[in-house]
């Protein structure tokens, strides 16, 4: 037998064993299960992950923490921690998962990642974020585009305003969709929101490369640099395209908006598209996607991960590794995103089941990624600490919700607030 057909054999046997071990246990587990996946397309997603992890005889239990962006869930994750019981696995994403695992939490997945292969299956942007000290941790379920601009074309035509690729003709659509009698921006005033608007507007305005410096090297000048002022400048403008209602809204009701056509455009994440599946609309024609004003080509990257945490049971540990496979499954990864409205995390999937936003956003993620214009998201911990996320989180929101804030002054406070967070 040829060479290659040889190893393809012999990983095709090896997959159906470790396949039947996996479907038939000797010793069933169970894996308590932390997220914040409530929304309608969330919530379908979560379900796949519980369904399959069932059907190899395990069993899941369900540890949902409401809160878009997951800030609750990590409060509530680090009370369960310091109690000294911690679930079997949780939603932590980019530079926690490092924390995570410093402390000593975190255990070591490299048996089911080198029997998988998941070196070879995940791109190294990726596998660098679940690897703590060259060792995997954390399974990464999906790739999430951050800067995508959500538009109703109903609303947009009845407006008779078009598809903005700037800022200037953002602000043109936003203006005209006002003076039809309906809402500009469909927004949720949570700070992990605002940071979200926030992080598209700077994208434009900074570039990816002062973007890199000022959110991922946390570098001053650039922090409170003219650029800094000017994106902020830009966010003060969009107080103006939001309903007075919008304080405390969560994510989902602002997409709910945007799908009845009370507000033209949102800006948000491609998890807004799960909500535009679950209501059985088309995302591409009901309702269009395109990059947020000036950042075609750019891809601010959230990749959502489960981190697995030390436990004493050996059938507990055994249900552990079954869920860390199904997590890399094809299958999981085509059901799980189909639902989510994300971009499966291997990147030799098959995408013909997908909708046109998701195979935009894996040929732009792609890309993106040849040059050198795929960073990482901060506003959703992929950039930096949870402690320098919420540090900006705050500096964020106080300047969008103070319509005398200035500025100059906030740029200055961001670079400071940053400093002190390190
Ligand atoms: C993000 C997360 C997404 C989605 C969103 C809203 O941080 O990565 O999966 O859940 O929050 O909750």
């Amino acid at each position: 037998m040829p060479k290659t057909r040889l190893n393809t054999a012999l990983r095709l046997a090896s997959a159906c064993v470790l396949g039947l071990s996996l479907a038939n246990p000797a010793h069933a587990g169970e894996v308590e299960v932390l997220h914040w996946w409530t929304a309608g397309g969330e919530a379908k997603s979560a379900a796949v992950l519980a369904d399959m992890l069932k059907a190899r005889g395990h069993s899941w239990k369900d540890f949902a923490v409401a809160g878009g962006g997951g800030e609750s869930a990590m409060t509530v994750l680090k009370t369960r921690a310091v109690a000294g019981t911690p679930p079997a696995a949780a939603q932590i994403k980019g530079l926690d998962i490092q924390e995570w695992a410093k402390l000593g939490f975190l255990t070591n997945l490299d048996s089911v990642a080198a029997a998988e292969q998941w070196d070879t299956l995940l791109p190294g942007v990726i596998t660098q974020v679940m690897k703590y000290q060259g060792h995997y941790v954390a399974v990464p379920v999906n790739v999430h585009r951050v800067n995508w601009l959500w538009i109703n074309p109903k609303a947009l035509a009845k407006a008779g305003a078009s598809v903005p690729t700037n800022w200037t003709e953002f602000v043109a659509a936003a203006e005209k969709l006002q003076a039809a009698g309906i809402i500009p921006l469909a927004h949720g005033g949570q700070p992990w929101q605002d940071a979200t608007v926030f992080e598209a507007i700077a994208l434009e305005v900074l570039g990816i490369d002062d973007y890199r410096k000022a959110f991922v090297m946390h570098d001053s000048a650039t922090l409170k640099g003219p650029k800094m002022v000017e994106a902020l400048t830009r966010f003060a403008q969009v107080r103006q395209f939001i309903d007075k209602n919008s304080a405390g809204r969560d994510w989902n009701l602002a997409t709910g908006m945007l799908l009845r056509g009370e507000a033209g455009m949102q800006i948000m994440g491609d998890w807004a598209k799960g909500e535009i599946t679950a209501a059985g609309m088309v995302p591409g024609k009901d309702i269009l996607c395109v990059a947020t004003p000036g950042t075609a080509g750019s891809f601010t990257f959230n990749i959502d991960s489960f981190a697995f945490f030390k436990l004493n049971s050996d059938d507990d540990q055994t249900a552990q590794r079954a869920l860390a496979s199904t997590i890399l499954t094809p299958e999981f990864q085509e059901v799980f995103n189909l639902n989510k409205g994300s971009i499966p995390a291997r990147l030799d999937s098959d995408m013909s089941k997908f909708d046109s936003c998701a195979q935009d956003s894996m040929a732009t993620f792609k890309s993106a990624n040849a040059e050198g214009k795929l960073v990482p998201s901060w506003s959703h911990g992929l950039a930096t600490t949870s402690q320098v996320q919420g540090a900006l989180y705050d500096v964020l929101t106080k300047f969008f919700n103070d319509k005398n804030a200035d500025p100059v002054a906030t740029a200055d406070l961001m670079a400071r607030a940053v400093r002190s967070a390190q």
